[in-house]
């Protein structure tokens, strides 16, 4: 009897804690978002060039601001974890690939803020998931200082033939929009979005 009832307690302990732990995550469960951490002794800095972007067409160059809460401080020192697809739609891997890599693939990098709290990255537009009618898109995870980290909108192309009124017309885009409008016919294609730390993420 007096083992039941330390399983008991345990067991009641465990859901008690497990409720609590859900209730004060910001921005709620979120798979993956550790990988936010997988950069190893990388030095991070406000702007880098992703893997194939010298090589390969659809040229794409994201820029813009991370600003705190309010809307109007730049936001320095937040890490920035962005991965994609390649131009057949799937997340390439390699033999060496290992961690998150194995899933994410290798299409992506982490960037920290500057003092002025830019961000920017050049790579290559991802395509759909091969066979599908899923919208192209950017993943990206935030990690301020202090704060637990988090996914924001993914990035969308407002030209997608894909995208769909629910992305385009979301009401509380997490973070801020995230669909951009690519712009210049040059061999590089820019766009810009800024990031509202916080913007409608539950627990924030
Ligand atoms: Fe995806």
């Amino acid at each position: 009897m007096k083992y039941l009832t330390v399983i008991l307690i345990n067991v009641i302990l465990t859901i008690t804690c497990a409720q609590d732990n859900s209730s004060t995550v910001i921005g709620g469960s979120c798979e993956g978002c550790e990988a936010v951490n997988d950069y190893g002794n990388k030095n991070l800095r406000w702007s880098d060039t992703i893997y194939g972007f010298d090589t390969m067409p659809n040229k794409i160059k994201i820029s813009g601001t991370v600003y705190k809460n309010d809307g109007k401080t730049p936001a320095k020192d937040v890490i920035l974890y962005v991965y994609h697809t390649d131009q057949t739609g799937k997340y390439p891997t390699r033999p060496s690939s290992k961690g998150w890599e194995q899933r994410h693939g290798f299409l992506r990098t982490w960037l920290k803020t500057d003092s002025k709290g830019r961000y920017e990255f050049f790579t290559t537009r991802p395509a759909s998931y091969p066979n599908s009618t899923v919208p192209q898109h950017i993943h990206i995870t935030v990690k301020e200082p202090n704060v637990n980290a988090y996914y924001v909108e993914d990035f969308y192309f407002s030209d997608d033939p894909h995208i769909t009124s629910n992305i385009l017309n979301r009401a509380k885009p997490r973070g801020g929009s995230g669909v951009i409008t690519l712009k210049g016919n040059e061999e590089i294609k820019t766009a810009t979005r800024a990031i509202i730390l916080g913007l409608n993420i539950p627990n924030y």
